[in-house]
């Protein structure tokens, strides 16, 4: 099934409720970040002698089948009623990493123990210190192997009245924080995060921190200097700020700041096979998908999110033999024009 018809599918199955919140922007302009990427043309090389077309690598340790991850979005159980679950046996059994929200619909002990495949834990810091660090400790001990520190829905909490990232009443509760309704979750983001609170995390659990929201190479190299064990480039699929810049836009900038000193990860818009041929061509160690894991799962549950992942592998695996490339680091720079 094509992308297009899996969101009218996923969008005619879903309550009205959820299906808004999928799909939210802060500015209504869902399209922008897959644009950007679009308008990044490929410049292939050929006679590359392709006899096998890889794209496995290793991250963190782990091996894995392809860049192409599940990016943390919450509330998986307004889609489907096994929700995270149902997703992490779908990345599993294409060989892709998960990030689980802490916004999700399965509590987090229940997830790890369900989870066949490698899995890292989103984590917002909160005013509370009391729930974040629980939440940590829990993630740690049902197996997460690293956590992404989300940074940038702090000052859209800071700035309450305006919040984009507004969580309508629904029928799924936080499965982490039982008590608390989605309007109160993202009320419990602290404003007030600083680069100190990476290594403290990384201190409290034993695990690499990467740092999710980065779009300005400043920020990227602090949070490097900090201890982030990774960066990743996202603007929250454009439900935090208005008028927010592309991540295709600011990939080569931020992978420049951070000068290989840990691999930089991007998010928003990446919906083609070219798209994850883009951003690793433009420095990305691994690329992430966010509502079309959500229309997978609405449209069809756990073989929905398999169709959804096997299609952008497929269609990566094409890009490279077409572009020359039989392996992730044959990837590069020169691969690439972007638009002036
Ligand atoms: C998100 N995203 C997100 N990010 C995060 O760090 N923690 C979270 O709980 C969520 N929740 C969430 C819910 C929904 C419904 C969406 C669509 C997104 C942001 C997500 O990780 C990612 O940055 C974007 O979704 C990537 O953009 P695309 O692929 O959706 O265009």
């Amino acid at each position: 099934m094509d992308f297009i018809t899996l969101r009218a599918t996923a969008q005619a199955q879903l309550d009205p409720v959820a299906w808004s919140y999928y799909q939210g922007t802060a500015d209504g302009d869902p399209e922008a970040d897959q644009i950007a990427w679009q308008q990044i043309a490929l410049v292939p090389r050929v006679m590359q002698g392709l006899a096998t077309i890889d794209q496995s690598l290793t991250l963190g340790g782990a091996h894995l089948k392809t860049p192409i991850m599940v990016a943390a979005t919450a509330g998986h159980g307004l889609a489907n009623d096994d929700g995270e679950v149902a997703t992490a046996r779908a990345a599993a059994s294409v060989g892709a990493l998960m990030v689980y929200s802490s916004s999700a619909t399965v509590d987090v002990t229940t997830f790890g123990a369900a989870a066949p495949g490698p899995w890292w834990a989103q984590v917002y810091l909160m005013r509370d210190r009391r729930l974040s660090d629980r939440y940590v400790a829990q993630a740690v001990a049902a197996g997460a192997s690293a956590l992404v520190l989300t940074v940038d829905l702090a000052g859209s909490v800071a700035n309450a009245p305006f919040r984009t990232e507004t969580q309508p009443r629904m029928s799924a509760r936080p499965g982490n924080f039982p008590g608390l309704v989605w309007e109160q979750m993202s009320s419990q983001i602290d404003s007030d995060l600083r680069p100190e609170h990476i290594a403290e995390l990384a201190a409290a659990s034993g695990l690499p921190v990467h740092v999710k929201g980065i779009l300005h190479p400043d920020d990227a190299r602090i949070a490097v200097d900090a201890g982030a064990a990774g960066v990743i480039v996202s603007n929250h699929g454009r439900r935090q700020a208005s008028g927010v810049v592309s991540t295709a836009a600011v990939l080569a900038d931020v992978v420049e700041a951070v000068a290989g000193r840990v691999p930089v990860l991007v998010d928003g818009g990446v919906r083609t096979g070219a798209d994850v041929l883009r951003a690793i061509a433009l420095g990305a160690t691994a690329v992430g998908v966010g509502r079309p894991v959500l229309w997978g799962l609405g449209a069809a549950g756990e073989p929905g999110v398999t169709s959804v992942l096997s299609r952008l592998i497929a269609e990566f695996r094409q890009t490279m033999a077409a572009c020359g490339a039989g392996r992730l680091d044959r990837i590069d720079s020169t691969m690439v024009r972007i638009p002036r």
